[in-house]
């Protein structure tokens, strides 16, 4: 392999080649933040009492809530000295380290009403919402509702099942603890630009297939006029930017379409070394989200799992989390490619989601 014996070039976001080792905050090691606390933002008494006062502002409007909350803008959501500390969070999720913690969120005093307004309020500080499923669920609920994991339709969220390290389908994805499970569900992330680096150093060749179109099953919802999957690379080098797209689940399950080409040896050997990777002690982070803590991560730059758990028997109890998936108003150019995962458009601030004929955009406070 003429090419590993090659010194490898360092690029940045912005004027990244192809094919050389990104460097920046988004391509850190675990090593880089441990006994670190910066990327956790406490939120103050003083934030938490302009949050309650814009939320009893919006439920005192008495807007239908299903229908009508996700009309709901910034300017409706008043939050004079935490929204620039909101502000400050997403530029450092975009364009910086790729990750985030808040803490505090009042999930405990809260009604489930309240808590969506007030997770919909936050949301309008970080980007325009996307519609999480073909259901068109504003904001999304991560409950184990009974579906089965085993069948090919069923989205993991909707389980109490592991799900494999990979990214969402938008700019940004946002997760708010509403309920822990008794036990497990461990969330941890890796960055997916240290894995880009890590292959381009040990299997350049493997690089190369990763730039290659991988065919990405779309589980049923299917936009109209469109096949039952499509194509897409998993490093995508585009004006100065590489954005990781990976999701190996979804392309196992491409394969049960006879018109999809058929995943190589290369094509197994290259998920095996991501998986290993991202799950490696150097690369992953762990963090167990408690109730009120919400977690923010760049989809271009981070990956996500979670660990299988149990729930308490009481439904009320199980563990719930609320989502949200975010387009910045500013943000990196994407490639046509992403068009197909990107609910049709990649045009900044208006991209990403699930979109399929009928879907009719609300905000449930249940998870259905
Ligand atoms: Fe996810």
């Amino acid at each position: 392999m003429a090419e590993a014996a090659a010194p490898l070039k360092a690029t940045r976001q912005g004027s990244v080649e192809p094919f050389t080792l990104v460097e920046g905050p988004e391509a850190w090691y675990a090593k880089d933040y441990r006994g670190r606390s910066d990327w956790v933002t406490v939120l103050s008494p003083t934030h938490i009492a302009e949050l309650d006062a814009a939320v009893q502002g919006i439920l005192r409007s008495g807007i239908d809530l299903r229908s009508q909350l996700h009309k709901v803008t910034r300017e409706q959501f008043p939050l004079p000295t935490l929204g620039p500390v909101l502000d400050g969070v997403r530029e450092e999720v975009r364009a910086g380290r790729g990750f985030a913690l808040i803490r505090n969120f009042p999930v405990e005093r809260y009604t489930r009403a309240e808590a969506i307004v007030g997770y919909w309020g936050l949301g309008l500080y970080w980007g325009k919402a996307v519609s999480n499923n073909k259901a068109g669920h504003m904001i999304g609920h991560i409950k184990d509702i009974g579906h089965d994991p085993n069948n090919p339709l069923t989205r993991l969220y909707a389980t109490n099942a592991a799900q494999p390290y990979h990214n969402d389908s938008a700019d940004i994805v946002s997760l708010l603890c509403l309920k822990a499970a008794r036990s497990g569900g461990l969330s941890s992330f890796a960055s997916s630009i240290t894995v880009h680096n890590e292959i381009l150093k040990r299997r350049p060749d493997l690089a190369r297939v990763f730039a290659g179109d991988w065919y990405f099953d779309r589980k049923g919802e299917v936009p109209p006029g469109k096949k039952p999957f499509f194509a897409i690379p998993v490093f995508n080098y585009h004006e100065g930017y590489l954005s990781v797209n990976y999701s190996d689940n979804y392309y196992l399950l491409s394969q049960r379409h006879a018109e999809v080409p058929r995943l190589t040896k290369a094509h197994y050997e290259a998920m095996e070394l991501f998986n290993q990777l991202a799950r490696s002690d150097e690369l992953r982070q762990d963090h167990m989200l408690q109730p009120g803590e919400i977690e923010l991560l760049s989809n271009h730059t981070q990956l996500h799992t979670r660990a299988a758990f149990e729930d308490y028997d009481d439904v009320d109890q199980r563990r719930h989390l609320l989502r949200l998936w975010l387009a910045p108003a500013v943000d990196r150019p994407l490639p046509e490619s992403y068009k197909e995962i990107y609910g049709g458009s990649v045009e900044v601030g208006n991209r990403g989601g699930i979109h399929v004929e009928g879907t009719e955009e609300h905000i449930s406070l249940e998870a259905e």
